[in-house]
């Protein structure tokens, strides 16, 4: 695939876009040269009960801090449901989808106030205050964003934890950001698999000895442990609470939820966004990037548990009174055709989901797909990894018909919303790149030294000045959040990917260049991955790298040194992985587990982790210098015994 396959924008779809190429350029400028102004403006999109006078006060450098329509107040829930009851009342808000066929609920926004009311009182009701932490540990039901939204009425704090955690996970979070309350279901159920989410619970409780209610969605039915006086039925809360809960007036930079990210070193870190600024963005950028119009019906197939499903399931498109699509399901049950039928059957125009799960239905071939009709579809998206020139082809051609426009969306946990994409109806696409900045983001690119490299060119991504659905900091860490960001290249916002820009000014993000790993779109801190490694009793020490994965995109393997007398067999390495799912949760379950008697270390006793990498990626022809090895004789060892021989 070459930089010169351009897929031209459609013209039937620039007549009717909200943005097309010239005021793309105009709209981008203006927010460049004049910020304050170009914000200024735009943040009228939203409802703000007292109005800012103050746009943007942000600094990179010195005092880090970033902060954005300060001086005014909202209220984020009130914004996503309450400015909507007086025209679209009946409007269906979410189109929640089962995991079986069987089963589906229309939630109109009148619905959604009721329960978010009611809900938010039951908080309430349990002591919950504004700026309380609120854990959320729930499957992919309609609960899961009534819960999220109620936090945002009373100015509590969310912090949703993906169920696919482990309970260690979920007690280092709860643990981190001292939430007292956690909402769960009896169990989660994905392809027909049931997930234990309040036994769950219970495990990581018993070292969170803070967290006095826990408030449990009947789901499934299954069987529970319960604990009297700590325990209670949302189902049985809801009813004995009054439906009328009036929003609180919440400052713009007040928190709105914590979400954990790995990085690349210690324990994952909570990512703090405020109110204003990332509803404002998270509005925008959905409504631009999806050309989302009034009765469109939209679909991200994404886990609430992720930045994804927070900015693009649940907060952008509600803000914009659209209609969501929520799924709990899984993309091959009952069949591969599974997508594409919810496609047909609610009539889907906006579809957004990630490279892995179009990888994985391309290996099924076109069968599954041509079997659908997806008339509807007319808009398609991507995001989390870097989308292969193949599967961004097949998504065109097979799953769009060559009619839908792709917007391949490049951003981040931290950045709240997508920084680059394509905007469909202005910038014409090519196949694996992310394109052009959306309004008011400002790329760099610079070598290892910070120097900024012009035109053409391969180095690190920064940004280089604040937009206002950015990170405000780390929960409880500041300064961690000034080292991780902000210090590498003193000045600039680091992104952590590499890129490269051609000739037409398009970026093409070529993955991480720190220490965390994209597995299947999920982020991984190898770091994590080594720590839990450790922790069994019969490994001396670990090294995790990513390799390229046909499916997955990158996978992870495992370097590891048993203890002395340790023999290293197969049901040991099984044992390894089954430790890390458990330590972890299943996402982080290692590929392939090398038992190594040593690893590549300089003199100083630094880990090499480029040989490493080498190694994993079956590329030892091309090791490079180890001459600076303590021991050089250890690579010839690792070189033989390497897993991967693709
Ligand atoms: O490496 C980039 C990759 O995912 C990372 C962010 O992961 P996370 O915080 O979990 O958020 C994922 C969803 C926004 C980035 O640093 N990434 C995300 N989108 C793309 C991408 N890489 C290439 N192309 C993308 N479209």
């Amino acid at each position: 695939m070459t930089d010169t396959s351009i897929f031209p924008v459609p013209e039937a779809f620039a007549s009717d876009a909200w943005v097309d190429a010239a005021s793309y350029q105009r709209l981008y400028d203006q927010s460049i040269s004049d910020p304050e102004a170009f914000w200024g403006e735009q943040g009228k999109r939203i409802d703000w009960i007292r109005p800012y006078t103050q746009v943007k006060d942000c600094s990179f450098s010195g005092d880090v801090h970033i902060r954005w329509f300060h001086d005014g107040t909202l209220n984020v829930s009130a914004n996503c449901i309450d400015r909507h009851l007086a025209t679209r009342a009946d409007q269906t808000a979410i189109i929640w989808e089962g995991d079986s066929p069987a089963e589906q609920r229309h939630i109109s926004y009148a619905e959604l106030h009721a329960s978010v009311c009611r809900l938010a009182n039951v908080l309430k009701k349990h002591g919950v205050q504004k700026g309380d932490r609120v854990t959320i540990y729930m499957p992919m039901i309609p609960e899961t964003a009534f819960a999220m939204l109620a936090c945002a009425r009373i100015g509590a704090i969310h912090s949703v934890v993906f169920g696919g955690f482990s309970p260690d996970s979920l007690k280092d979070r709860i643990q981190d950001c001292d939430s007292r309350i956690v909402l769960t279901a009896d169990e989660g159920l994905r392809g027909g698999r049931k997930v234990p989410l309040k036994a769950n619970v219970d495990q990581a409780l018993k070292s969170c000895p803070n967290v006095g209610t826990v408030v449990v969605v009947r789901r499934t039915g299954g069987q529970v442990a319960w604990e009297d006086g700590r325990d209670f039925w949302y189902h049985e809360e809801m009813s004995a609470v009054s439906p009328d809960c009036p929003p609180e007036e919440i400052g713009a930079e007040d928190p709105l939820f914590i979400l954990y990210t790995s990085g690349s070193t210690g324990k994952p870190k909570g990512v703090l966004h405020t109110s204003g600024g990332y509803l404002v963005y998270a509005s925008m950028t959905h409504q631009y990037v999806f050309d989302y119009h009034d009765g469109d019906v939209y679909w991200c197939t994404a886990d609430v548990g992720w930045v994804t499903g927070h900015s693009y399931i649940v907060y952008g498109p509600l803000a914009n009174g659209a209609t969501t699509l929520m799924f709990e399901g899984i993309p091959n049950y009952p069949d591969s055709s599974r997508f594409w039928q919810v496609v047909d059957k609610h009539q889907v125009n906006i579809f957004y989901t990630a490279p892995t799960a179009i990888r994985a239905l391309m290996r099924e071939g076109e069968g599954p797909v041509k079997r659908t009709s997806r008339t509807s579809l007319r808009l398609l998206g991507s995001v989390g990894e870097p989308i292969n020139p193949e599967a961004w082809l097949w998504y065109h051609n097979v799953v769009g018909e060559g009619r839908c426009p792709i917007v391949d969306t490049w951003w981040q946990t931290e950045t709240g919303g997508i920084l680059i994409s394509p905007l469909p109806g202005a910038i014409p696409t090519k196949p694996g790149s992310a394109t052009l900045p959306f309004f008011g983001v400002r790329p760099v690119v610079v070598d290892n030294e910070g120097h900024h490299l012009e035109g053409a060119t391969e180095g690190n991504l920064c940004i280089a000045d604040s937009w206002p659905g950015q990170m405000r900091t780390v929960f409880g860490d500041h300064e961690r959040f000034v080292q991780t960001y902000f210090s590498t290249f003193p000045g600039k916002y680091f992104t952590g990917d590499g890129c490269r820009r051609d000739d037409d000014g398009y970026y093409w993000i070529t993955g991480r260049v720190d220490d965390v790993i994209n597995v299947s779109g999920h982020r991984m801190g190898t770091a994590e991955i080594e720590s839990a490694l450790v922790a069994h009793p019969k490994v001396a020490e670990a090294a995790v790298v990513g390799y390229p994965h046909d499916l997955k995109g990158q996978g992870i393997y495992a370097y590891v040194t048993l203890v002395d007398g340790e023999e290293p067999t197969e049901p040991l390495r099984k044992e390894l992985v089954q430790w890390v799912r458990k330590e972890i949760g299943p996402i982080a379950s290692p590929d392939l587990i090398q038992f190594a008697p040593g690893l590549p270390k300089t003199r100083s006793g630094k880990i090499m982790r480029r040989i490493l990498r080498k190694i994993a990626a079956n590329e030892h022809e091309a090791l490079g210098d180890t001459s600076t090895l303590a021991d050089p004789t250890v690579v010839t060892e690792l070189v033989e015994n390497r897993q991967n021989r693709a």
